[in-house]
């Protein structure tokens, strides 16, 4: 079973200075970032960015794909077409969850822009897993595997503010979930978009990571889940703790001097990850 992981892709629509009084200015302070600290320029190649991964994963024979949040910079409806249209080759066979760049607006969470743009890959093979909107959904892929898809995207208070939960009600149902038979003959990989520790194995700062984490590490000390996948901080890395899976950060996979994936091998319940630079290192 070859799983191929990707995180923080952030398409973002060109806009003109004079749209944006209408847009509010949650994504006024965003626009203002991305032109004077040359954030626009380090994402400036992403739709070919994007075709050349998804080039890598069916060169790799990948039977699922992994999408683990920020699809978009600041969740704009141009935004999450371009993401779907980019992606709608592996629809059918994807997972994949909203970071906080999904949510950056209320109004854009009240709009289930994201939702509507993924309507297909939302649907959980175990129909009564949701608990917190579509969330937690199950993948069941080929006759070993098991993903969970956790959301920990929330709306922020302000622009700068970049924590996330997954919450009780989620946390509750993930424990439920390794306890059913569909789940508990397979070998469960869990995803979501915040990082529980960061590359040095040290905990995200306060308004940045994951405020649950503790109670994530958890539920997943159960024997049975053989990683965590996640995006949100734009380097890729791998964590190991004792009596915790292993987790992954995907990175940005379409950053300019981050460019890459995680691939997953997996036999049984053994899990090889590999991490893949397209930046020419490794
Ligand atoms: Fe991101
Ligand atoms: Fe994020």
């Amino acid at each position: 079973m070859r799983l191929f992981h990707i995180s923080d892709l952030h398409f973002q629509a060109d806009i003109p200075l004079s749209r944006f009084p209408r847009l509010g200015w949650r994504r006024l302070v965003a626009q203002t970032e991305y032109r004077l600290l040359g954030r626009r320029k380090r994402f400036a190649d992403v739709p070919s960015t994007v075709r050349r991964l998804l080039t890598e994963a069916e060169a790799w024979h990948a039977d699922h794909l992994l999408v683990s949040g920020d699809l978009t910079a600041i969740a704009l409806p141009e935004e999450f077409e371009e993401a779907r249209a980019a992606l709608a080759p592996w629809s059918g066979r994807m997972t994949i969850i909203p970071g906080n760049h999904d949510r950056y607006t209320p109004a854009a969470a009240r709009a289930q822009l994201f939702e509507k743009a993924f309507e297909r890959e939302l649907q959980s093979d175990v129909p009564d897993s949701p608990v917190d909107g579509r969330f937690p959904i199950v993948k069941l892929v080929g006759p070993e595997l098991a993903i969970v898809a956790l959301t920990s995207a929330r709306v922020p208070l302000m622009p700068g503010i970049a924590a996330g939960w997954i919450g009780k009600t989620q946390l509750g149902r993930l424990a439920d979930l390794l306890q059913r038979p569909e789940l508990r003959e397979r070998a469960v990989f869990v995803a979501c978009h915040h990082a529980p520790f960061r590359a040095s194995g040290r905990p995200d700062r306060k308004n940045h990571g994951l405020v649950d984490a503790s109670w994530l590490l958890r539920v997943l000390s159960d024997g049975q889940v053989i990683g965590l996948g996640h995006g949100h901080i734009h380097k890729r890395y791998r964590v190991d703790k004792p009596g915790q899976p292993p987790i992954f950060c995907a990175g940005s996979s379409t950053e300019l001097g981050h460019r890459g994936f995680f691939r997953y091998e997996i036999h049984g319940r053994e899990l090889s990850a590999t991490a893949v630079s397209l930046e020419g290192g490794a």
